[in-house]
């Protein structure tokens, strides 16, 4: 049996296969393998570990004739065509769980940072421009008893709120279900979103990209937002009308915006560079060692289970 892995990961996912008698191809130029070059390595393999950034549409999979799974090196899986891959008898899994604390750090990060000005202070020093302690410079926001919006109360978008609580902030969230314990945990109320956007001070995206939730924050959702509030995104940037979050930006429309994902990746809108109220990560989320060691062993071990017709651990379809 054979698997293709298309692009270098930890070294523990090929480790594991090899030990259990798989074949392994590793697409080992440093640069996201194309459709092209998935259907010539992957056309006679029984699975294949995926990234975020390989599109599995119906006309790649139809071009896997032997595979059996699909593991994705990630938790969002917007990238597969799941339905279809399901109606071909592939299974696809993702890596939920372990990346969970350190996408949640990377919220909060990008909240503290769109608050107290931290990357315009770093930029500050590296110009030389430090002459002293002045009352001031470089004055943010408080988190203290400001609300926070959290889209899409699961896995991340908890943690999220967790630690932005130990903060003294109030939390809200919009969420398909209510979510008791985390409500009586954290004092936390569901809200809708109109609502969650209205009254937020920082709101954070955790909702997966799907049909319902592509720019569910439009034009008119972002209306909403208050004029002095902070906007994070760390789930996909499809999920955000981000043309018209640039020029609420550019007229200070809100007070930050701090995004980790973008809507047209790997490109991203270059007026985003333009910005003083914007802080920019190049999709970060998951990017630990600890994170990425795990998700690498949950993929292969998600492929030798079902190569051997087991039930894989973190099914999606
Ligand atoms: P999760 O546990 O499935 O949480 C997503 C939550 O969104 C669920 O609780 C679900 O609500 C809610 N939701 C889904 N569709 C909805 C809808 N139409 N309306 C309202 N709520 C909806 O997923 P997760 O592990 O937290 O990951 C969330 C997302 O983060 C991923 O899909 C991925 O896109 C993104 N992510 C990004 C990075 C990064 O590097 N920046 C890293 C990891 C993940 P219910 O529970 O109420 O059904
Ligand atoms: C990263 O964006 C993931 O979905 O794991
Ligand atoms: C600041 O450095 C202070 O001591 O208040």
């Amino acid at each position: 049996m054979k698997v293709l892995i298309t692009r270098e990961i930890p070294e523990i996912a090929k480790n594991i296969l090899l030990e259990n008698d798989i074949d392994v191809l590793v697409y080992s130029k440093n640069k996201p393998i194309s459709k092209k070059e998935i259907i010539k390595y992957g056309k006679d393999c029984d699975g294949v570990i995926s990234l975020l950034t390989d599109k599995f549409d119906k006309e790649l999979i139809d071009l896997l004739p032997n595979c059996k799974i699909i593991a994705n090196y990630a938790v969002g899986y917007n990238n597969i065509d799941i339905q279809y891959a399901k109606s071909r008898n592939i299974i696809v899994t993702n890596t939920p769980d372990i990346l969970t604390d350190a996408t949640a750090d990377i919220a909060v990060s990008l909240v503290l940072a769109c608050a107290r000005n931290i990357v315009s202070g770093d930029l500050f020093m590296r110009k030389n421009k430090f002459t002293g302690w002045d009352p001031k410079l470089l004055r943010g926001i408080e988190l203290r008893n400001k609300t926070v919006g959290i889209i899409g109360a699961g896995r991340i978008g908890q943690e999220t709120a967790r630690r932005l609580k130990a903060f003294g902030t109030n939390i809200v969230y919009f969420s398909k279900t209510a979510k008791k314990e985390f409500e009586i945990e954290l004092g936390a109320k569901k809200v809708d979103l109109d609502k969650l956007l209205k009254i937020s001070d920082v709101i954070s995206m955790h909702i997966p990209l799907t049909d319902k939730t592509r720019n569910l924050l439009d034009k008119d959702k972002l209306e909403l937002l208050k004029e002095d509030a902070i906007l994070v995104n760390t789930a996909r940037g499809e999920i955000i009308d981000e043309n018209y979050l640039i020029e609420m930006l550019k007229n200070n429309r809100i007070y930050s915006a701090g995004f980790d994902v973008y809507l047209n990746e790997p490109d991203y809108n270059r007026e985003l560079l333009k910005l003083d109220n914007v802080v920019l990560l190049p999709h970060i989320g998951s990017a630990t060692y600890e994170a990425r060691d795990k998700m690498a062993k949950l993929c292969a071990e998600n492929i030798v289970n079902v190569l051997n017709g087991k039930q894989s651990l973190t099914p999606v379809n």
